[in-house]
């Protein structure tokens, strides 16, 4: 049965009235529009469709929509200040760090959820919480030197 379900997404209350048996990935994606978070698998494998959900990140499309009720949500359109770009995202522009940028999106948001818990993590860590995060093109060397020039922007931040 639809039911109202009333949220925060990238600081913006949204009510959807819907089944909440459905996917946050798919009510971002096709009732509000937010297409910056991709479908990969849709069972959890790959982690393209990462978001974070008060401050933490989750796989979207095994979040169900009415799991989000009351909650929080950010997603990469959200995540940026204006025109300033988060941390890592001017980190990963920095060093080319996609190639087709189909698993980009869920990249950053899974290191930004990271960095948000532990500001002071290192890129290896960091690296070894993301091995749910698959990458069709490979480009892993790219990521991984994205997410050093993060951590070492972040480490600058909180010196
Ligand atoms: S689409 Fe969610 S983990 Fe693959
Ligand atoms: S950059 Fe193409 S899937 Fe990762």
């Amino acid at each position: 049965m639809d039911t109202p379900i009333n949220f925060t997404v990238n600081g913006k209350i949204r009510t959807v009235t819907t089944d909440p048996s459905r996917s946050l990935l798919e009510v971002l994606r096709e009732d509000l529009q937010l297409t910056g978070t991709k479908f990969g698998c849709g069972e959890g494998q790959c982690r393209a469709c990462t978001v974070l959900l008060n401050g933490e990140s989750v796989a979207s499309c095994l979040t169900a929509i009415g799991d989000v009720d009351q909650q929080a949500v950010v997603t990469i359109e959200g995540l940026a200040e204006g025109d300033k770009l988060h941390p890592v995202q001017a980190a990963f522009l920095a060093e080319g760090a996609f190639q087709c940028g189909y698993c980009t999106a869920g990249m950053i948001m899974g290191v930004a959820g990271i960095l948000k818990k532990n500001p002071h993590v290192s890129g290896a860590e960091i690296i070894s919480q993301l091995q749910k995060h698959l990458c069709r093109c490979g480009s892993y060397a790219k990521y991984e030197k994205g997410i050093h020039r993060a951590v070492a922007q972040n480490g600058k931040a909180h010196a």
